[in-house]
């Protein structure tokens, strides 16, 4: 088959079930895992290995991650905050890890208790030791568009973070849009910064959140900028607990029927992606937030 051209990286079960109110039962969380697989899905951002205290929602990640059926071609990963974090990521036998920072003092500090600066040194063991490994590395930087508590953020203050996470040795950034607060221009504005800083579209992903309706306007800017790797969330659902008002991930199955319209290669079937929705809106109580979700495809039947 050939390459996809475009990448989908879900976070459903990590950024979407972290935010919300219900804790979806361990079982139900190997269930969705299972069917994001089935529907194509082949970067799967599982769980958290941070303090249980901060997330409980997702407090079972090491029972998860030993009782989950790994498919092979599936790379899962997960957040790992520090040391401690990493050493239960090798228990559980994670090969894929993602640090996360921010572009803000404010954020960091409310989502990881520590400055930019200390967050950089705590992940420089984490990342070098995950590299001996051999284990790819995700580094996020959140609140690149917008920041809860500082308002509008500056191309420049992403740039010197994600300068000093590449450098740290990561393989990929995760350029987090986590109030859901950037349009078009500011697309553009982020992304020029950061190629022309040296920063280019193989090391980025794009993690958009459409709390006010532009997440896919984000999307198609980004394609037509070069950009080719985006995170998404089945069922529209999460946030940040950290980001008041952030909730709402760009939904997996919105995503994938834009790509299908516009007839891009990305190796997910959307049926699977709305059926893998309906399961974990069970759980959660709620209906789907998605248009898609609710619509269904086009052409019906
Ligand atoms: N796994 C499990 N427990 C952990 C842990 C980890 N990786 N890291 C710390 N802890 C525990 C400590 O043992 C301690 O427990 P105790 O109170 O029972 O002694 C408690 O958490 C606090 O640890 P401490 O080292 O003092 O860290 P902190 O309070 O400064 O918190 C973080 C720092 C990074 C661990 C915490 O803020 C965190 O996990 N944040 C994650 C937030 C998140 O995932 N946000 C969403 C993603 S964008
Ligand atoms: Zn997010």
């Amino acid at each position: 088959m050939s390459q996809p051209e475009v990448r989908i990286y879900e976070v459903g079960p990590r950024d979407g079930l972290q935010a919300e109110a219900a804790v979806v039962p361990l079982g139900d969380k190997l269930r969705f895992c299972d069917l994001l697989a089935d529907a194509g899905l082949r970067a799967i951002e599982a769980t958290s290995f941070v303090s249980p205290k901060a997330i409980p929602q997702l407090a079972d990640a090491d029972e998860l991650m030993a009782r989950l059926d790994r498919r092979p071609g599936v790379r899962y990963s997960a957040l790992v905050p520090n040391v401690r974090g990493l050493e239960r990521a090798e228990t559980a036998g994670m090969d894929a890890i993602c640090v996360f920072t921010a572009a803000t003092e404010s954020y960091a500090q409310h989502n990881i208790n520590m400055s930019i600066a200390q967050s950089l040194a705590a992940f420089a063991p984490v990342v070098a030791t995950a590299r001996e490994r051999g284990w790819w590395v995700r580094a996020y930087v959140s609140t690149a568009f917008g920041c809860p508590y500082e308002g509008e953020v500056s191309e420049r203050a992403v740039v010197e973070v994600s300068h000093a996470l590449l450098a740290l040795g990561v393989d990929e950034l995760g350029i987090s849009d986590t109030v859901g607060a950037a349009g078009p221009s500011d697309v553009r504005r982020v992304l020029g910064a950061l190629r022309g800083a040296g920063i280019g579209a193989d090391a980025i992903g794009l993690h958009f959140h459409d709390t006010r309706g532009t997440a896919l306007a984000n999307v198609m800017t980004a394609l037509e900028l070069g950009f080719r790797t985006f995170d998404a969330s089945t069922g529209g659902t999460g946030g940040s607990p950290f980001a008041p008002g952030s909730a709402g991930n760009l939904a997996t199955e919105d995503l994938v029927y834009l790509l299908d319209r516009e007839g891009l290669r990305h190796g997910v079937d959307l049926e699977g992606v709305l059926a893998a929705a309906r399961f974990i809106a069970g759980p959660l109580g709620r209906p789907l937030s998605s248009k898609v979700g609710r619509a269904g495809g086009w052409p019906t039947g």
